[in-house]
């Protein structure tokens, strides 16, 4: 009997997101099979027409255009479909509108019967994967979102370019909402093992206005180029890679919180264990008490929008 070779599904992915982060796992190899769904026909189509030819020199990769029927138990399914905002719309209608996308998005996916996991990463990331948890009746480990791993890579970044040194020696999260509350928890900060502070070169003037400045950088592309996707293209190939493998990534995903950190039904970008299994929020990671602080303010945030959507 045939294997089924596990793949991955990207819903919205004749978008930028969607088509950026499908390049990204042909490329790397992170799986041999990615499927483009989206509602844009022509699109889509060609979107993985043109991804396809950048598989030339992989082992056998395929990107091609498919439907949920083509779902399997074990797949994985990237959700970066959303609509944008239309003139004088509020912020609060336009998360209703998306919310009523995720869902039909989810109910398309349950009828399928399939165990896969979701990885949501339209926005607002955090709230919209409480509704696509709650809507799919998938375990918790099961559904999470990409929370703040893309402001953390922009921390990454952002230090190692400050500190003249390697971003894969920089080890260290932004954590909270997607969003404007978000926060580096720069006490937990290490550069190749050694606190922050201790680091040859640093001085409280790299990281005094750390946060604002990501936080910029982010309007910045937005208001040069109208979105942003390569950043987020790669976090979705470390997220997949890490939910391929028995040892488990240590990722800043959001994911639903029961009690960790003294956070209750609400979903929040956490320092999470990510692997075959899927997620678990690693509970015990030492925030200070600013951090803890900055950390239930930002939750409260995202479970004030949950609370208007009446999920
Ligand atoms: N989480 C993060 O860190 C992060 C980073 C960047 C962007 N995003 C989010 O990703 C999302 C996509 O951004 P984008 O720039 O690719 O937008 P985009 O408009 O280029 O792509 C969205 C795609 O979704 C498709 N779509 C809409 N409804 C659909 C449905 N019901 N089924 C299938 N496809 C559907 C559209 O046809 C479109 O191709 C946005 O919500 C954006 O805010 C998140």
């Amino acid at each position: 009997m045939m294997m089924h070779k596990r793949s991955v599904f990207i819903v919205g992915g004749g978008g930028m997101v969607g088509a950026t982060a499908a390049h990204a796992l042909a490329i790397k190899e992170v799986v041999s099979n990615v499927v483009l769904i989206d509602v844009a026909e022509d699109l889509v189509r060609g979107q993985a027409m043109d991804i396809n030819h950048a598989t030339a020199y992989t082992h056998g990769v395929h990107v091609h255009v498919g439907d949920y029927s083509d779902m399997q138990d074990g797949d994985i399914v990237v959700i970066t479909c959303g609509v944008p905002q239309k003139d004088a719309q509020s912020r609060l209608e336009l998360i209703e509108t998306n919310a009523g996308v995720i869902r039909s998005v989810i109910g398309n996916i349950k009828k399928q019967g399939k165990e896969v996991f979701i990885v949501m990463v339209s926005n607002p990331v955090d709230v919209l994967t409480y509704v696509a948890l709650k809507e799919s009746g998938l375990p918790k480990s099961h559904v999470f979102g990409t929370g703040t791993m893309l402001d953390t890579a922009r921390l990454r970044v952002t230090l190692a370019n400050k500190l003249n040194v390697s971003q894969r020696h920089v080890d260290g999260y932004i954590l909270g909402e997607h969003g404007d509350s978000s926060f580096p928890a720069l006490s937990q900060v290490r550069i190749g093992g050694l606190p922050l502070a201790d680091f040859p070169g640093y001085t409280a003037n790299a990281t005094a206005h750390i946060a604002d400045d990501i936080r910029k950088a982010a309007y910045e592309i937005i208001e040069a180029k109208k979105a942003t996707y390569y950043g987020i293209g790669n976090v979705v190939t470390q997220v997949v890679e890490a939910l391929q493998r028995d040892a488990a990534s240590i990722l800043s995903v959001c994911s639903l919180a029961e009690g960790e950190y003294g956070l209750r039904d609400v979903v929040v970008g956490l320092p999470t264990l990510v692997s075959s299994e899927g997620v678990r929020i690693l509970d015990n990671y030492p925030l200070d008490d600013a951090e803890q602080q900055q950390l239930q303010k930002s939750a409260a945030v995202i479970r004030e929008v949950i609370d208007q959507l009446n999920t």
